[in-house]
């Protein structure tokens, strides 16, 4: 879904960042409005829909499986659903794009329908592992066939019924967790996924607003069991998807690095499930006010108000990681900037997103004159105690998205320019990133 040719894109010293912006509808939440959307019977609408490639190629896939998929405006959807176990047989290759997303929780609902459907996607896709769904999928009664090292493209023949499963996650991921859950709604009984540590729960919290008889019971060690009853009839819904916390987060960090600024960010997701970075930040010495918290379709939202500040180099909590996983290249520069070390450990997953994003950020960090260590799970950041970097380099975006705006951010906090090789993959989450930071450069947001 990205171009053939790469579109370099450089970015330098700014002005200060002033105003406001409301960022796009959150990805996650996105993706799974369409999904259960499609697959309630009779009418859903969406608005605030994240109209960035990965959803739309959630949108395709869900279209070639049978639902009827209409835009009717910016943000707004009306979808038609086919009722779980209606999907049909996709007549074509799945194309997910440079989406995991799309690929984990859609392998979820193919696993458990009398349908066949093979999934494909570009070259970062294509090198991520998805043998973390497919052992579970597979143990469901889906048979999986993959590419070396279970990988796309891959091809899920479903069975139906399916067999139910009580499933512990050995890695804190919401992706298989969702798979699991997908997949449990077309299997007869109950399935249920035990996880240790939270990830995000917007599969569970969207589950419940289409009715689907699914609860969560925690044990004293914080272990959570979420069992989901299967064949169920999902009723059509109306949901307001908020904006996305890992999209504010470029503007966020940028705000707090550009001296001067003072930017406001409106209704921001701020589920406890994603909103670690803001904690980190603010425990770093960031100045981040939250206005008018309310909630916005089942989801906790707040404005946040976000000042130039001196940050101050911490430890990372390991145990945050899940809250902020997609947020860490932007705290990576912020750390860069920041007074003394920042350690972060226990961030494994962070090698098999879009990119490593370990390995890419301390490169890509090094090369702008950074000082980064890398280690088995983390990167040692010393910081410059706010002095700018000194940029001057270009960039390899390894087809990630929150690898190019990462460096776009510290691009405007560098004395010589930060040039991003191919600009494109912004597209997948944040369309409109360079329209909105231009905005608020010209003071107006
Ligand atoms: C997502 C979960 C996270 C995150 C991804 C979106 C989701 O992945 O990195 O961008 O929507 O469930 P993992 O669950 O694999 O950590």
């Amino acid at each position: 879904m990205t171009s053939e040719i790469a579109t370099p894109r450089s970015f330098s010293a700014s002005v200060p960042l002033q105003g406001r912006i409301a960022i796009p509808g959150d990805k996650s939440i996105s993706h799974r409005a369409l999904m259960l959307s499609a697959l309630a019977v009779g009418e859903s609408r969406v608005t605030g829909l994240l109209e960035g490639h990965d959803v739309l190629a959630t949108a395709a896939a869900m279209r070639a499986m049978g639902a009827s998929i209409e835009r009717r405006d910016d943000g707004e959807w009306r979808i038609h659903g086919v009722g779980v176990g209606g999907l049909l047989q996709p007549r074509e290759a799945l194309d997910m794009g440079n989406s995991g997303t799309s690929t984990r929780l859609l392998m979820g609902l193919v696993a458990t329908h009398p349908i066949t459907a093979t999934f494909v996607g570009d070259a970062s896709l294509s090198g991520r592992p998805m043998g973390r769904v497919i052992d579970p999928l597979s143990a469901m009664g889906a048979d999986i066939s993959a590419s070396p090292g279970g990988r796309l493209p891959l091809m899920v023949r479903g069975l139906a019924p399916a067999i139910p499963f009580a499933y512990r996650l050995p890695v804190a991921s919401a992706q298989v967790k969702s798979a699991v859950l997908l997949a449990g709604l077309n299997t007869p009984g109950i399935t249920e996924v035990i996880e240790p540590v939270p990830t995000r729960d917007h599969s569970e919290r969207m589950l419940r607003g289409f009715g689907a008889d699914l609860t969560v019971e925690t044990d004293a060690d914080g272990t959570r069991h979420i069992r989901v009853r299967g064949e169920a009839e999902l009723k059509p819904q109306t949901i307001i998807v908020p904006g996305d916390p890992s999209s504010a987060a470029f503007f966020i960090v940028a705000a707090l690095l550009v001296p001067g600024s003072d930017v406001t960010i409106t209704n921001v997701g701020l589920n406890p499930t994603r909103a670690g970075l803001v904690d980190v930040l603010k425990a770093m010495g960031g100045d981040i006010k939250l206005i008018d918290p309310r909630e916005v379709g089942g989801e906790p939202v707040a404005d946040l108000r976000v000042r130039h500040s001196v940050l101050k180099g911490i430890d990372v909590d390991p145990a945050v990681a899940p809250s902020m996983i997609d947020e860490f290249p932007v705290l990576f520069v912020a750390a860069a900037l920041a007074q003394g070390r920042t350690t972060t450990t226990g961030l494994d997953e962070l090698r098999v997103k879009e990119s490593d994003r370990l390995a890419v950020m301390m490169t890509g960090l090094r090369a702008i004159g950074a000082r980064v260590d890398e280690t088995d799970d983390g990167l040692i950041i010393d910081g410059t105690g706010g002095d700018p970097l000194p940029g001057g380099a270009t960039i390899a975006g390894h087809l990630d998205h929150r690898i190019c705006m990462s460096f776009a951010v510290a691009g405007l906090v560098s004395r010589a320019p930060v040039t991003i090789d191919d600009i494109a993959p912004v597209a997948t989450s944040f369309p409109n990133f360079e329209t909105l930071l231009q905005g608020l450069q010209a003071g107006g947001g």
